[in-house]
């Protein structure tokens, strides 16, 4: 979600500025970061008055023309990617409490808010929507107003009680009616900035929120709350000891603000994606390492009973779905299928009431997809959707959905998407397999640290990628890279090549490594680039070693090798003309890592190239005709 807030004073009011005009321009910047619903508050009069809208912001300022708020210095905006809650003109954010006297905007994922939500409830607390956002309005004003006296000067004081309760990841940003000069925000694991101006003071999830007014920056910390006035702004921690934020300046353009200084949004995609992989596992276990993916509104005894699981999915989701057929198989032992959804309902295939059809798709609004899962559920079958979309067609055809929370892609090339995916899909594997009592709860707790430790790997990936990057940029005049992988790997290889082809025009083709010999190996010549990707030597080893083999058997034949490994696989040394390592994980958890290097050797040599990365010559990001 994009946010932001503001605070000025009557010099500013002089120069004709007012609160709804920074918010708004702030949101028209932040939009990129959530486009279902948009909302503002404003305090004026000693009210709040709030306006919100589901759909694109456009919506928001029809409605704002329609029914004006009145002028103020004091304001607050969001934009809305939703997680909790549909994307409804209820759900939107503001949200209110203390009689509507307090207003609430809100970018995360509150943990513990069903909990809460009951407590709140016992009180007398009414709710008007699903979202957790609420639930910390109605906290906070619940905080202000029984707890704190709501004695006029408390809004910062309340908002550390409330954040000593909540769980999770948020910013919050809150005004109140009895408070008009100030704005207060905290920050928890989720995004948020101040902007430091000449009589007024900004806050945004990011720079781009308010650059058009300044380029004094302050960063903040973890666990931090922030009080800003027009002309002060105080920092301490969820605890009132004071705390320092870290000023400076930002020198980028407003236009590459937007994409957080990256050179285009898939490398902006390509560098969120330890957050994405984060966020998709917030909130779905306990510290019991038990799976509780509540949202999955599907009854566990017909769970137990299917028999057959058919992944369907198109283009990179596709190759999510192949991964998830390992990892699915291999917990639950379940038989699983992968089929391209345009494919599926042509061929009369086999499906019953038995039957789990899980279908992958980050718009939630591919028609061929959205197809196949009608005609399964026409079928009898129980459908699941993972999907980045919240409120999107194909979750609301479904029985069920599981939400990657990888926040909104904007290049057409998916990448942080595909990764939260295959999050999703191995969570969803892991629940079936607790479920049915495939596999013992302390190796389901194993698998999960192992995946919260994802992130973190990622990213050093990302901070060692300059060799990557400088060989990328010397094949730019390429004609065809071909590559191979194994097991989980061979999705990984299919993924990389499909990378290629989208956004650098390149031939590129992916091969299951065993494969090679039954006719690809045709293909090798003199020179020919190939990447492999080389499975964990941990692992099954004949897997291993049958890899290593594959790259021998291509360099014989006059192939560049260009090999993915696991840190610490010298075997492969010999055979490579460049390795790039990626760190040690268990096999079936390999393609969030190996995929990563596959993601930035394609975005570079297509920027190499000259070409958009963001929107390749013939691609739509969602395909909604069949
Ligand atoms: C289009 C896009 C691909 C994407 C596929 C599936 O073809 O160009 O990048 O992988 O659709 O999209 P979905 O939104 O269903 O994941």
């Amino acid at each position: 979600c994009g946010i932001v807030g503001y605070v000025g004073n009557s010099s500013r009011e002089a120069a004709g500025y007012s609160a709804l005009d920074v918010v708004v321009e702030g949101l028209r910047r932040l939009e990129y970061r959530g486009y279902d619903s948009a909302g503002v508050a404003v305090v004026a009069d000693g009210a709040i008055s709030s306006r919100k809208k589901s759909g694109k912001l456009s919506n928001l300022i029809e409605e704002l023309e329609a029914h004006p708020v009145p002028k103020s210095l004091t304001g607050i905006g969001h934009t809305r990617w939703a997680t909790h809650g549909g994307p409804t003109d209820r759900n939107a954010h503001p949200h209110l409490s203390d009689g509507g006297r307090l207003a609430v905007i809100h970018n995360g994922i509150i943990e513990n808010f069903a909990e809460l939500r009951q407590e709140l409830l016992a009180k007398g607390v009414t709710f008007e929507s699903e979202t957790d956002t609420e639930v910390a309005a109605a906290l906070l004003g619940d905080i202000f107003r029984n707890q704190l006296n709501g004695d006029g000067g408390n809004l910062t004081e309340a908002m550390r009680l409330a954040c000593q309760r909540l769980e999770g990841a948020f910013t919050l940003l809150a005004v109140h009616a009895d408070q008009p000069d100030v704005v207060v925000a905290a920050r928890r694991n989720s995004p948020l900035v101040v902007g430091l101006g000449d009589g007024e003071n900004f806050l945004g999830s990011d720079v781009s929120g308010f650059i058009d007014y300044t380029r004094r920056a302050v960063e903040l910390g973890q666990d931090q709350i922030v009080t800003i006035t027009a002309d002060t702004v105080e920092i301490t921690d969820f605890f009132g000891a004071p705390a320092e934020g870290k000023e400076y300046h930002v020198d980028w353009d407003p236009a590459s603000a937007e994409k957080g200084g990256f050179s285009s949004f898939m490398e902006k995609e390509i560098n969120d994606q330890p957050d994405a992989v984060a966020q998709t596992l917030l909130g779905r276990s306990d510290l019991n390492g038990k799976l509780t993916l509540d949202e999955l509104r599907i009854d566990p005894e017909l769970l137990k009973q299917v028999d057959k699981i058919i992944v369907l999915a198109c283009g990179t989701a596709a190759y999510a779905g192949l991964v998830a057929k390992y990892a699915i198989e291999n917990w639950c032992r379940i038989p699983t299928e992968v089929e391209l959804a345009h494919e599926f309902r042509y061929r009369d295939p086999i499906v019953d009431s038995n039957t789990l059809v899980v279908s992958i798709s980050q718009s939630g609004e591919t028609m061929d997809t959205l197809m196949a899962v009608r005609y399964a559920r026409e079928q009898g079958a129980k459908t699941i959707s993972i999907c980045n979309t919240n409120g999107s067609t194909i979750p609301r055809e479904s029985d069920a959905v599981l939400y990657t929370h990888a926040g909104p892609e904007i290049a057409v090339a998916s990448t942080k998407a595909f990764l939260a995916q295959i999050t999703a899909a191995y969570l969803l594997g892991l629940y079936l397999a607790q479920l049915r009592g495939n596999i013992f709860s302390g190796q389901i707790k194993d698998v999960l640290a192992d995946l919260n430790k994802i992130p973190a790997k990622i990213q050093s990936i990302l901070d060692n990628a300059g060799p990557l990057r400088e060989l990328a940029r010397s094949m730019k005049d390429e004609k065809s890279v071909l590559f191979l992988g194994r097991h989980v790997g061979y999705p990984v290889a299919l993924e990389g090549a499909l990378k290629l082809k989208e956004i650098a025009y390149i031939h590129a083709e992916g091969f299951a490594a065993g494969e090679l010999k039954h006719g690809p190996i045709a293909l090798i010549d003199d020179g020919q680039p190939v990447f492999v990707v080389v499975p964990s030597p941990r692992g099954r080893d004949s897997l291993h070693s049958k890899v290593v083999s594959n790259i021998q058997e291509v360099r014989a034949r006059g192939a560049r090798t260009l090999v993915i490994a696991e840190e610490g696989d010298e075997s492969v040394k010999d055979y490579a003309e460049h390795v790039f390592y990626v760190p040690e994980t268990p096999t079936l958890l390999m393609p969030l890592l190996t995929t990563v290097p596959l993601q930035i050797f394609a975005a570079e040599l297509a920027g190499a190239k000259g070409y958009d990365v963001d929107q390749p010559r013939n691609l739509a990001k969602s395909v909604t005709v069949e």
